[in-house]
């Protein structure tokens, strides 16, 4: 089984990418609804809510891990990779492949949390692959809480999108990260935001993709992680917002187990 965890339900987005590409592994998605944000938070804590969130996936069978969330991708990898025993997938390292292969004139939108936006990983692998390319970063507070509130289509979230685009536009990218799991659901406001000549790129389908050539790589892990049990969702919370978002992301229904890993 493949483990999946983000603080909220963004990384949902993650989990159906993985879904659609390897259908025959099931899933168990973690999302840390109680603790969520994650993107205000500072690196210490988002470490030790990976770990304890990692610990939970391993205790349920998980033979791999995706960190589905940028902010702890890019503060908890490392950590997570020396501790634990298993291949820790993370989702910064794919969109950045995406990108050397995607922009032609080199000038990079990056969007994401505080947290993500701060360790400055985006700017600093695409310049490790890239020396000449330059990236813009904006980070976005505000659009996670109106995700994990539902608010896809508003007014008002359509406002602030503009508001956090408008300096990247400015800057002339051709080609735009989507730097939080969250964000995929606002995909079609912000693809209209930017305009058709900037390319989006989406981490969930970055990472799914490289995990797909992973487990291509390594057929005994792929025939350990496929088995025939359904996939199965927790969360630290259970909302009513976060059941109607999860099935916006699958299409269909998403039964959100509630535990308390922690007490
Ligand atoms: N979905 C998470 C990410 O990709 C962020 C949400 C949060 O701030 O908790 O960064």
């Amino acid at each position: 089984m493949i483990g999946i965890f983000d603080s909220g339900v963004g990384g949902m987005t993650v989990a159906r990418a993985v879904e659609k590409v390897n259908p025959s592994c099931p899933i168990i998605y973690y999302g840390d609804l109680a603790r969520t944000p994650y993107g205000s938070k500072s690196p210490e804590t988002i470490i030790k809510y990976s770990r304890q969130n990692t610990e939970f996936l391993l205790s349920k069978g998980a033979k791999l891990i995706i960190i589905a969330c940028n902010s702890a991708s890019s503060v908890a990898s490392e950590v997570l990779r020396k501790e634990f025993a298993v291949p820790i997938f993370e989702v910064i390292t794919p969109a950045v492949h995406k990108v050397l292969a995607t922009s032609e004139n080199g000038r990079i939108g990056v969007i994401g949390t505080r947290a993500t936006i701060k360790s400055d990983i985006y700017n600093r692998q695409i310049k490790d692959g890239a020396p000449d390319f330059k990236v813009f970063s904006q980070s976005c507070p505000l659009l996670v809480p109106l995700v994990e509130e539902g608010w896809l289509d508003h007014r008002e979230t359509k406002m602030i999108v503009r508001r956090y685009l408008h300096p990247l536009k400015l800057k002339k990218i051709d080609t735009l990260v989507l730097g939080c799991t969250h964000y995929p659901l606002l995909s079609n406001l912000i693809r209209h935001r930017v305009g058709k000549r900037v390319k989006v790129i989406d981490s969930s389908e970055a990472v799914a993709l490289e995990l797909q050539q992973y487990l291509e790589a390594n057929p005994d892990l792929a025939a350990e992680l496929s088995c025939d049990i359904a996939s199965s969702f927790y969360a630290s919370d259970v909302t009513d917002a976060a059941i109607a978002t999860a099935k916006r992301i699958f299409g269909r229904n998403i039964d959100l187990i509630k535990v308390d890993p922690y007490c």
